[in-house]
């Protein structure tokens, strides 16, 4: 990072404030001192022009359609690389050599049970439960569990921590999907890959044999690694901001994934397949295509359009991609997949969806791939937020190791009343 001079006329002041260049990317200007030497502070409620961090783990350009972590791009992670793989790269900085690798698998492997008082937790549940309350709250209960590895000034502790939320993640969603539906909880594997194990955990039951089907076992690793981490987005940001204040990784993993539940970021691939349904057939599209356009109607095509990219979304060809794949080799059809196509088609030639550069995203295919697999829509932010995991902890582990980082507290304009006397109720 370098940096040079910029200065901001505020009223009849001229004040200095350096700008920063990082690698890639836009320039900042550093604002920090700025309250202190005007009294004045920035506002930008949403952050729309504010970079809360600096950061070395992912980039992207929204206007290119470009997305890298620590410095590969997402096509090539995704299409050589395995999800463990990707992992070790943002929690590490470098990608792992074959000995650094099988190590890095098999300490998450060994990891993957959680403790045994967890089952009798869950039964605390009800069946109906969404899996994401049952995922905020459990992966906030391991703190309860392991307390040796809360310690946030400890890089081993922390390092453990980030082991046992990557391998347990997986454990705990297969354990909300089969306590909704009444079956007995599945143990770990550790003959098995990451995501071999996680379908296992999810489809299998004790009475038989379950073998895994490579086809959605490497479909899904692909899924995870295109959802393992994407800057400084809601719910990374509310990880950090969590975790400035010294809370440990598991409070601070489970802050994550209750911002992940919402509809505008974790919760739209649910969203889609919903959308999809509706539509049913391709001949309803040109219906659904003018509600979207319509500004009286609130409906809006589900799968299009991204706060970032304004360009096709690399993770979505990708997905398209996998789509296909898993419905070919398996040889099996999907009606709502013959709606996605046409849906894409229209769209893509549609003014209005061209002037305002709305492109499917990462969640339009995705749905359909899952659905394949046998998941519930319920499911669907579970497993995003399985994959974001290792995303968040890299994050709170730059975070922490930063020598610059202070607890965040962002400041406000305030509008409520002016100071005012107390009067008792009686006179009120
Ligand atoms: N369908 C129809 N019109 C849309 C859509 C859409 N999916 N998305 C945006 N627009 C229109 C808006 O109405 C607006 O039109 P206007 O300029 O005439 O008023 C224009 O495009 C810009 O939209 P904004 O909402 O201002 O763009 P923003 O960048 O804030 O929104 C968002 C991004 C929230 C993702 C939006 O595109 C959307 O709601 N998409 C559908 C939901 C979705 O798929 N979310 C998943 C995002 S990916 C993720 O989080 C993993």
């Amino acid at each position: 990072m370098t940096q040079a001079n910029g200065s901001v006329q505020i009223g009849e002041r001229t004040v200095d404030l350096p700008i920063m260049k990082g690698t890639m990317g836009a320039d900042v200007i550093d604002m920090r001192t700025l309250a202190t030497q005007t009294g004045v502070y920035s506002f930008d409620p949403g952050f729309l022009s504010t970079a809360s961090c600096e950061s070395r783990i992912t980039y992207l350009d929204g206007a290119a359609g470009i997305l890298l972590h620590r410095g590969y791009p997402i096509e090539q992670l995704a299409e050589k690389g395995d999800y463990l793989e990707v992992c070790y790269l943002l929690l590490y900085g470098e990608l792992p050599t074959a000995a650094q690798k099988a190590d890095f698998d098999y300490r998450v492997t060994h990891h993957t049970m959680v403790h045994e008082q967890m089952a009798r937790f869950f039964q605390g549940f009800r069946r109906d439960a969404h899996p994401m309350s049952i995922m905020v709250a459990s992966v906030g209960a391991l703190s309860a569990f392991y307390h040796d590895s809360t310690d946030i000034n400890d890089p081993m502790q922390r390092m453990i921590a980030s082991m046992r939320l990557i391998a347990k993640a997986p454990t705990l969603a297969a354990m909300a999907y089969k306590y909704s539906l009444g079956q007995p909880f599945v143990y770990p594997r550790n003959d098995l890959d990451y995501a071999s194990n996680f379908l296992r955990m999810c489809f299998a039951v004790p009475a038989e044999e379950y073998v895994v089907n490579p086809v959605f076992a490497r479909a899904l690793d692909r899924i995870f690694i295109l959802h393992a981490d994407l800057a400084q987005v809601a719910s990374t940001s509310t990880v950090r901001l969590a975790g400035s204040s010294g809370a440990d990784p598991f409070a601070c993993i489970a802050a994550g994934i209750a911002s992940l539940w919402g509809p505008a970021h974790g919760g739209a691939n649910e969203a889609v397949l919903k959308m999809l349904s509706e539509i049913g057939a391709p001949e309803r599209i040109p219906h659904f295509i003018s509600r979207a356009k319509d500004k009286s109607d609130p409906f809006r095509l589900m799968g299009f359009g991204h706060r970032i990219f304004k360009n096709y979304d690399p993770r979505a060809k990708i997905m398209q991609r996998t789509a296909h794949d898993v419905f070919e080799q398996l040889g099996v059809s999907d009606p709502l997949l013959d709606v996605a196509h046409e849906l894409e088609r229209v769209a893509l030639s549609d003014d209005y969806f061209v002037k305002r550069r709305l492109f499917p995203n990462v969640d339009f295919y995705s749905g359909l791939i899952l659905r394949a697999m046998g998941f519930p829509t319920s499911m669907f932010p579970a497993l995003f937020a399985v994959a974001r995991t290792v995303g968040w902890l890299a994050q709170w582990k730059e975070m922490i190791e930063d020598p610059n980082y202070r607890m965040g507290h962002p400041s406000q304009l305030y509008t409520g009343a002016e100071q005012r006397d107390y009067t008792p109720v009686s006179m009120r």
